[in-house]
C-alpha cells in the first residue's frame, strides 16, 4: 500500500530538504496545494500531502561544527519508521540542531535496537499495526505525526489506538505539538478582498446557483452527499465534482482534476462568483479543519461547513461561516441561505472580518502568532522539521532526567513517562449524513464500509496492545491476537 504516495512525499521532500542541506537559505518551493478534490487520500491510491509539508526546511548551518559540540556518535537518535518522510537530504541520516541541543535524524531501520536510538516516529496514515516494530523496546518513544484526515487510519481515533504513541503532532489542539491550523497560511488569506456584489448579482442572473459544490471523493465517512442531495431538493446548488454533478466547469483545464487539486488562478476566480460554498469534510473531528473551510473565506464565499465541531474556536468573528448543524432540517438550511441570498446587508454580515480590525477572535490570532511553523512560508520551518525537533528537545530532556535519576537515585524520582491521551484525536463513531443509521437499508455502500472500518480500528489498537504487554516479537502473531480479541468482543454482544 502506498508506493504513490511514499514516492509524491520523497518527491516534495527532496526538494524542501536542499536548502536544509546547503544552509544557504535559499528557498526551495513547491506549488502552493489544496486538499484533492479528486481523490483525497485514504487508501494508499493518492497521496498530496497537504501544503506545509512543501515549505521550506528548518534553516539551519548543518555544514560547520561547531567546535566543542558533541561527536554524533553520543546524540540520541531519531528513526523515522514510516517510509518516504524523512525531510533530509541526501543521506539517511542528518545531524539536526534544535532549541536544547543536536539528534541524528535518521531512516537507516537497522539502528532500531541501537541504545542510542531513542525515538521512533511514525506517520499516522502509513501506520499498520500488523507491521509495527516489535519487540517494542523499554527506552524508545513512539512519534506519531497524523494531520491527514481521521479516515486515513481510525486506529488513531481509538484509547487502544492513540496511547500507543508517547508523543503527537496531529490536527487537534490537544496533542503535543499541534497542527489545527495546518491549512491557514495567516490573517492576511483570510482579509483578501471578496469580489463587488454586483458582480456576482450579474453571474446569479447568468444562471448561477448561489451554493456550489465541488466534491470528487464521495463515498466518506461524513457521508456528505447524503445531506447535500438532500438539500438539493430545496435551493439549487451547482456540483462540478463527481459528486451530484450537475454541471461542468467551463474549460477542459478547469475539469481536469489536477486543476482541481491546486490554487490555481483561474479556478479560484471561477469558484469566487459563488456566494455560498459547501464545506463539509470528509470525516468529522474536533480541530479537524481543511481547505474545504478556509478557502471559500479566503475567496470571499460564506462557507457552508459541516465538519468539526468545534468549529467556532477558530473562527475570525461569531459571524463568518454558516454550520449546518445548527439547523434542524435542510430546508430549513436553505430558506436561511435564500434569505441571505437575497439580502445583501445580512450578506455582508458575513465577511465583515475582512473589514481593519474584523478578525476579532483573540484565539485564533495568538494561535497563528504563537506556532513555530509556516504555511508555505519561507522564513518559517515547516512542522514536519518542526516536530523532529521537537522530539529531540523532548528526548534531550528526558535523557537528562534519567541522567539525574541516576545521580542520585534517594533524591530524583525515575521520569514520568509521557503518553498520547485519547484527546489527541477521538473522533466519533460516523453517523449518516442526513438521517439515522436505521433508515438505512444493510446494503448501502457508507454503512457497510465506515461503520466496521471504525470498529476494526478499535479491534487493532487492542491486539496491538495486547503484542506490546506481552513482549510479543513476532509481527506475524498479530493476526492471532486480532482474532481473539474479535472472537472476545462478538462472545459479550
Ligand atoms: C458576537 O460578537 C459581537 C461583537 O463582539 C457580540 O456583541 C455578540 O454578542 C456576539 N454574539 C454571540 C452570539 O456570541
Ligand atoms: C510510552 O508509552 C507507553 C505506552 O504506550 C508507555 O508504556 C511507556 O512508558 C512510554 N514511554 C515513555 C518513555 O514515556
Ligand atoms: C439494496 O437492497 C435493495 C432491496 O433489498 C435493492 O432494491 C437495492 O438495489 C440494493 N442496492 C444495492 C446498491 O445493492
Ligand atoms: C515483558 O518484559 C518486561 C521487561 O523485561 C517484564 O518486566 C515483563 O514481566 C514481561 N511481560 C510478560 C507478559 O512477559
Amino acid at each position: 500500500m502506498g508506493v504513490g504516495r511514499i514516492g509524491a512525499v520523497l518527491a516534495a521532500l527532496g526538494m524542501l530538504s536542499v536548502c536544509a542541506a546547503s544552509g544557504s537559505g535559499h528557498v526551495a518551493k513547491r506549488e502552493t496545494g489544496a486538499e484533492a478534490e479528486g481523490a483525497e487520500p485514504w487508501d494508499g491510491a493518492v497521496f498530496r500531502p497537504p501544503s506545509a509539508l512543501g515549505a521550506v526546511g528548518v534553516a539551519r548551518n548543518s555544514g560547520t561544527r561547531r567546535p566543542g559540540r558533541e561527536e554524533a556518535v553520543d546524540l540520541p537518535v531519531l528513526l523515522w519508521w514510516s517510509p518516504g518522510l524523512f525531510p533530509h537530504f541526501p543521506g539517511d541520516s542528518e545531524r539536526i540542531e534544535c532549541a536544547r541541543g543536536a539528534c541524528v535524524a535518521s531512516r537507516d531501520r537497522r539502528v532500531r535496537g541501537d541504545s542510542r536510538t531513542r525515538a521512533l516516529l511514525f506517520y499516522g496514515t502509513d501506520f499498520r499495526a500488523s507491521e509495527a516494530p516489535l519487540p517494542r523496546l523499554a527506552h524508545q518513544s513512539w512519534a506519531l505525526l497524523h494531520e491527514e484526515s481521521p479516515l486515513n487510519n481510525f486506529l488513531l481515533s481509538h484509547g487502544p489506538g492513540i496511547r500507543l504513541f508517547n508523543l503527537t503532532a496531529t490536527f487537534s489542539r490537544h496533542s503535543d505539538y499541534p497542527l489545527p491550523l495546518q491549512w491557514l497560511p495567516g490573517t492576511a488569506y483570510l482579509r483578501r478582498a471578496a469580489p463587488p456584489l454586483q458582480q456576482r448579482a450579474e453571474w446569479r442572473r447568468r444562471g448561477y446557483a448561489p451554493l456550489l459544490y465541488l466534491q470528487s471523493h464521495c463515498d466518506v465517512p461524513a457521508d456528505r452527499d447524503r445531506y447535500v442531495r438532500e438539500l438539493m431538493r430545496y435551493i439549487p446548488v451547482d456540483s462540478y465534482g463527481k459528486c451530484l454533478q450537475n454541471r461542468e466547469l467551463p474549460t477542459p483545464r478547469l475539469q481536469d482534476t489536477a486543476t482541481a487539486t491546486t490554487e490555481d488562478p483561474e479556478l479560484l476566480a471561477f469558484l469566487s462568483r459563488y456566494k455560498f460554498h459547501l464545506a463539509l469534510e470528509n470525516a468529522i473531528c474536533d480541530d479537524y479543519m481543511t481547505e474545504k473551510l478556509w478557502r471559500p473565506m479566503h475567496l470571499g464565499a460564506v462557507p457552508v461547513y459541516r465538519g468539526s465541531p468545534s468549529v467556532r474556536d477558530w473562527m475570525p468573528n461569531n459571524h463568518s461561516i454558516i454550520i449546518i448543524d445548527d439547523f434542524e432540517s435542510p430546508q430549513k438550511l436553505a430558506e436561511f441561505i435564500d434569505f441571505l441570498d437575497k439580502n445583501d446587508e445580512e450578506y455582508v454580515k458575513y465577511l465583515a472580518y475582512k473589514q481593519p480590525g474584523g478578525i476579532t477572535n483573540q484565539f485564533l490570532l495568538d494561535s497563528l502568532k504563537h506556532r513555530e511553523w509556516g504555511v508555505n512560508d519561507p522564513l518559517l520551518p515547516n512542522y514536519l522539521n518542526g516536530f523532529e525537533c521537537f522530539v529531540c528537545d523532548h528526548e534531550l530532556a528526558r535523557l537528562d532526567a534519567e541522567k539525574a535519576h541516576a545521580a542520585s537515585p534517594g533524591d530524583i524520582p525515575v521520569p514520568e513517562p509521557h503518553v498520547a491521551q485519547l484527546s489527541h484525536m477521538a473522533c466519533p463513531m460516523p453517523t449518516p449524513g442526513f438521517g439515522s443509521v436505521e433508515e438505512i437499508p444493510e446494503n448501502d455502500s457508507w454503512k457497510e464500509m465506515w461503520l466496521q472500518d471504525y470498529w476494526q480500528g478499535l479491534d487493532q489498537g487492542e491486539a496491538l496492545t495486547a503484542m506490546i504487554h506481552n513482549n510479543e516479537t513476532q509481527q506475524r502473531k498479530f493476526w492471532d491476537y486480532l482474532h481473539e480479541i474479535f472472537m472476545k468482543r462478538n462472545q459479550n454482544l
